[in-house]
């Protein structure tokens, strides 16, 4: 037997209904706060993801998924969503009509990592984009928009963290400092941390090795190293995060993994997830269009996994139900009368009405028992006679009450 490809998984009808709601949530939520959408191809040119998301970070390094077409060029499926989207605006000219670019975007995502509860291979995520504006408000915005999506599926007791990068000049200074401490205690971090050590120190604050978290319990702190206006910047965020009643916790080793963002930093965790507890995430990435041949253009945006938030909401309950039952089933008495019986289903179906129709023949009985099974709300038995008559008996299947109808009157009865 052919198996899936490890660390992919298929959305069989049970859950489809569930992925459907939280897609109808992304849709409906975003467009409240003005946002539009755009899909991008799921694969990319290689360079893409190499140039924005970092050489130097695990998903450049470690798990993309790349290879060479037929054509000897070498492409990606997509890691991450942000970086297409930057491509797009940029090749499609999209910026030239309008001042903010309001985006969302909802689709499946490729890592080749260790899959395990809640990591996946395949994973889909549902993000959003605001671009052209560096204003902390457009920060605030942006946050609430993810906030309102997650209260909305029905989440309410995640964490929000909250840090800042600042910008280039406060970095540059907290990059040097925490290089200082950390060469200090060289010899005893990780060898993957020596490695970042060089390429990408601020990564180490991140690392999942007990002797480097020990290390970088007493590293100096980025908050302490912004400047007049990335600290402004983070502080009017704060206020209007507080104003908007958004809690969150300040987190100052926060850096996210990848390399392309600056300023704000924010990440979604919930208890709820075990090791992988973190949902969502996002920031500024002012230099991003700058690096990738557009020009300067300032934009914040963020990432929530789909699977994480199904399966948050299948620990805390907060699935909807949904009520898949078909609002009748017609029970045929003999198969010479099918083309009476899609006639009716047809006309109730062009009424909105939710109808199964035996395909296989069955006999009555055989047709009452799927019916049962689907818990089909009501049955409408067709046989010789009732046709002669104009005439179908609907059995409602909660009380066992049965009437007998007039085909004609049939699309005036409610069936809800
Ligand atoms: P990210 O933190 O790499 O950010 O991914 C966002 C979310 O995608 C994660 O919090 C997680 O829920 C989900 N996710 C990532 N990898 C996997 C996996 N292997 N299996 C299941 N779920 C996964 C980004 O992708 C950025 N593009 C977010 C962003 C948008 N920043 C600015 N704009």
């Amino acid at each position: 037997m052919i198996q899936a490809i490890r660390g992919t998984k298929d959305i069989l009808p049970s859950s489809s209904p569930y992925w459907q709601f939280a897609e109808y949530i992304f849709r409906t939520i975003s467009r409240r706060y003005g946002f539009e959408e755009l899909r991008t191809p799921i694969f990319e040119k290689t360079e893409l993801f190499s140039r924005s998301v970092g050489e130097e970070t695990d998903i450049v390094n470690k798990e993309m998924y790349t290879f060479e077409d037929r054509g000897k060029e070498s492409i990606t499926l997509r890691p991450e969503g942000t970086a297409p989207i930057v491509r797009s605006i940029i090749e499609n000219s999209l910026l030239n009509q309008s001042q903010t670019l309001k985006l969302w975007y909802c689709g499946p995502y490729f890592r080749y990592e260790r899959p395990q509860k809640g990591r996946l291979r395949q994973f889909h995520q549902y993000g959003a984009e605001c671009i052209g504006a560096s204003t902390p408000e457009s920060d605030a915005e942006t946050i609430l928009l993810a906030v309102s999506v997650i209260r909305e599926l029905g989440i309410d007791n995640f964490k929000l963290l909250l840090n800042s990068l600042g910008n280039d000049d406060s970095r540059t200074a907290y990059k040097n400092a925490l290089l200082k401490y950390l060469t200090d205690h060289q010899n005893d971090l990780s060898d993957d941390s020596k490695r970042r050590l060089e390429s990408n120190p601020l990564r180490i604050l991140d690392s999942k090795d007990t002797n480097d978290i020990q290390i970088v319990e007493n590293a100096p702190l980025i908050l302490d190293y912004l400047d007049q206006e990335s600290n402004s910047h983070f502080q009017k965020l704060k206020y209007f995060l507080d104003n908007a009643n958004i809690e969150y916790q300040i987190s100052p080793k926060l850096v996210r993994g990848l390399d392309y963002y600056n300023h704000t930093v924010f990440e979604f965790q919930h208890s709820a997830l075990g090791a992988q507890n973190s949902f969502g995430g996002g920031g500024r990435y002012n230099d991003l269009f700058n690096q990738l041949g557009g020009k300067e253009t300032p934009a914040i945006g963020f990432a929530l996994g789909i699977e994480r938030l199904l399966l948050i909401m299948e620990s805390i309950d907060s699935l909807p139900s949904i009520d898949m039952r078909p609002d009748a089933f017609i029970v045929t008495t003999s198969p010479d009368l099918f083309v009476h019986t899609q006639y009716i289903a047809q006309q109730l179906r062009f009424c909105g009405y939710n109808i199964n129709i035996d395909l296989q023949q069955r006999s009555v009985k055989a047709q009452f028992r799927e019916a049962n099974k689907q818990n089909a709300k009501y049955t409408i038995i067709i046989g010789k006679n009732e046709i002669i008559n104009n005439n179908v008996i609907v059995k409602n299947m909660s009380d066992g009450s049965q009437y007998e109808i007039s085909i004609s009157d049939l699309i005036e009865y409610d069936f809800s």
